[in-house]
């Protein structure tokens, strides 16, 4: 299967990305790491563009994670500003592109400036249509799992809800993604096979796409690539071939 044969009734509707790889190729070209970021803008317009273009609906990509907090305060100061530059340069082409703009993680412990911009890039593109961005930004699974429980056991302690209510449906309402459907999807660069505490409720299902390419040189081929192996798996959800066949010829 190539590119053309690609369309809207066959691509996954949400990839997540884990873009991994920054430093590593700023280190093989002898720059900072804050070089690799940089680069990796590139890479992030290519591929939102691409996701956009092929119908993807929703592409979530983790730019930020509550980890992330632990590095050097010079890359964290340095990322932020690239942020901040980059959710305000790039606001005109998301509307033009038709694209919403959301965010899930600890927002407010980003920069003001950051929450500022990245609220004003929300508001602006809120009523587009063509695909929805979702930015990870100070983001983590544990924290967004163990936020939800303290949500769930407050409605539970106040009446609104009781304990036997509790389901997946309340659980997924009370997580960050509410309202963003599950990422049939999952890709990650650079050639490692980790999940780094990313949307670790949400994948319960998804396939995972590992691809030796660090971040900034992924390419829209990359993503096409990661697509039609997508295509190629077989998603039982527990049942068995024959049954997904079947249900395939109803
Ligand atoms: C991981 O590479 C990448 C990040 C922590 C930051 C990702 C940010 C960008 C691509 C730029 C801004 C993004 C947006 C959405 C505007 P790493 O630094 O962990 O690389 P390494 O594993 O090689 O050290």
């Amino acid at each position: 299967m190539n590119q053309t044969t690609l369309n809207k009734n066959n691509v996954p509707k949400h990839i997540a990305i884990i873009m991994d790889g920054n430093g590593r190729w700023a280190k093989k070209q002898s720059k900072l790491r804050m070089f690799g970021h940089k680069i990796g803008v590139q890479a992030v317009k290519e591929t939102v563009e691409k996701a956009a273009d092929l119908g993807v609906q929703f592409l979530t990509l983790y730019a930020f994670s509550s980890e992330n907090w632990n590095r050097p305060v010079i890359e964290i100061n340095a990322l932020m500003e690239l942020l901040i530059n980059t959710i305000h340069k790039e606001t005109k082409t998301l509307i033009e592109n038709n694209i919403k703009l959301k965010a899930i993680g600890d927002i407010d412990s980003l920069p003001k400036r950051c929450r500022t911009n990245l609220q004003d890039a929300i508001d602006k593109t809120s009523n587009n249509t063509q695909m929805t961005l979702v930015l990870a930004l100070s983001y983590g699974s544990r924290e967004e799992i163990v936020n939800a429980t303290k949500r769930i056991c407050k409605k539970v302690s106040e009446g609104e809800i009781s304990i036997d209510d509790i389901n997946d449906k309340i659980f997924n309402e009370n997580l960050y993604t509410n309202n963003i459907p599950d990422p049939e999807l999952l890709i990650r660069t650079s050639g490692e096979y980790r999940i780094s505490n990313f949307l670790l409720w949400q994948i319960a299902y998804s396939e995972l796409y590992f691809v030796d390419v660090l971040w900034p040189d992924f390419r829209e081929t990359h993503l096409v690539q990661a697509i039609n192996d997508y295509l190629k798996r077989e998603r039982r959800f527990g049942k068995t071939s024959e049954q997904i066949e079947q249900e395939s010829t109803i």
